[in-house]
């Protein structure tokens, strides 16, 4: 007899990941690569720091540049590339521009926000779900943030409004992709020591855990949830965030 398939195996999983270049979306690559699935990476920009992760993870099927915000970039990605079977999306902007009060902030910030946050997932969702429905089978997972939840300590209206957007984006998808066995899921993260947050005031000592998140706490949260181990969550969105949060 076979032995069972461990629940977090990524085996046979075709997974896309946006965000790679990120510090999550590259933890994830790393760790989705060694639980086996086959990836395809994207970011805004192929940088060389992609390029030579893309060439020492296991799986890699292709690295491609894609704007998140662009639908017909997103829709050639993925019409490009066949059978997807699973979707981790990590791209997303916090410009820390909370000064809303200020004459210089304005719409622009906010739509640009918006479209990189919530409009890409809608975009990466928009492509991907009538097919994951025609094969009745499928996963998606967002990042949402504890700014979603709470609104960001440092972090502007326009970026706590498009995580809470992202929150119950993942709901409205769920219940569209459930009834087809398509679970879409999300991780609300606290602060995590990325890109994102460095230089930005965040201090380990006002954390419960005296420490920020790391990205491979998130990564595990993302793997877990396209893996077959999640199949029979739908719509939650899971808290990751030290502590900063508890409900
Ligand atoms: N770091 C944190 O503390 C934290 C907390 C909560 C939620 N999050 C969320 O987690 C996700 C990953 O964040 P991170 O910390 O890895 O940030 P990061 O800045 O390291 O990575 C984000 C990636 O998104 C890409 N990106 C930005 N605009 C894009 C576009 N238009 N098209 C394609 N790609 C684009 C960037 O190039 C970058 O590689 C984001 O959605 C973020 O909002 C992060």
């Amino acid at each position: 007899m076979q032995p069972a398939r461990p629940p977090h195996s990524l085996q046979g999983t075709r997974l896309l990941i946006t965000g790679a270049a990120g510090g999550i979306g590259s933890a994830a690559a790393r760790l989705c690569s060694a639980l086996g699935a086959e990836l395809i990476l994207t970011d805004l920009q192929v940088t060389p720091e992609l390029d030579r992760l893309a060439s020492s993870l296991k799986g890699v099927m292709t690295v491609q540049a894609c704007d998140v915000t662009q639908r017909s970039q997103v829709e050639a990605l993925v019409h490009s590339q066949g059978e997807i079977s699973a979707l981790i999306d990590t791209a997303g902007i916090c410009p820390y521009d909370d000064d809303w009060l200020s004459p210089d902030w304005n719409e622009k910030a906010f739509e640009k926000v918006m479209q990189v946050n919530l409009l890409g997932p809608i975009n990466w969702a928009r492509a991907l779900l009538p097919g994951m429905i025609e094969r009745q089978q499928g996963r998606m997972a967002f990042c949402g943030s504890v700014a979603g939840w709470m609104g960001g300590v440092r972090a502007g209206p326009h970026y706590a409004a498009s995580k809470g957007g992202v929150h119950a984006l993942v709901r409205w998808l769920a219940q569209r992709g459930t009834p087809h066995n398509v679970m879409v899921n999300g991780v609300a993260p606290g602060v995590i020591d990325t890109g994102m947050t460095s230089g930005h005031g965040y201090q380990a000592h006002t954390q419960p855990m005296k420490r920020l998140g790391q990205a491979d706490e998130i990564a595990h949260v993302l793997s877990f949830l396209v893996s077959p181990g999640a199949s029979f969550m739908a719509g939650c969105i899971l808290d990751a965030n030290g502590g900063i949060l508890m409900r």
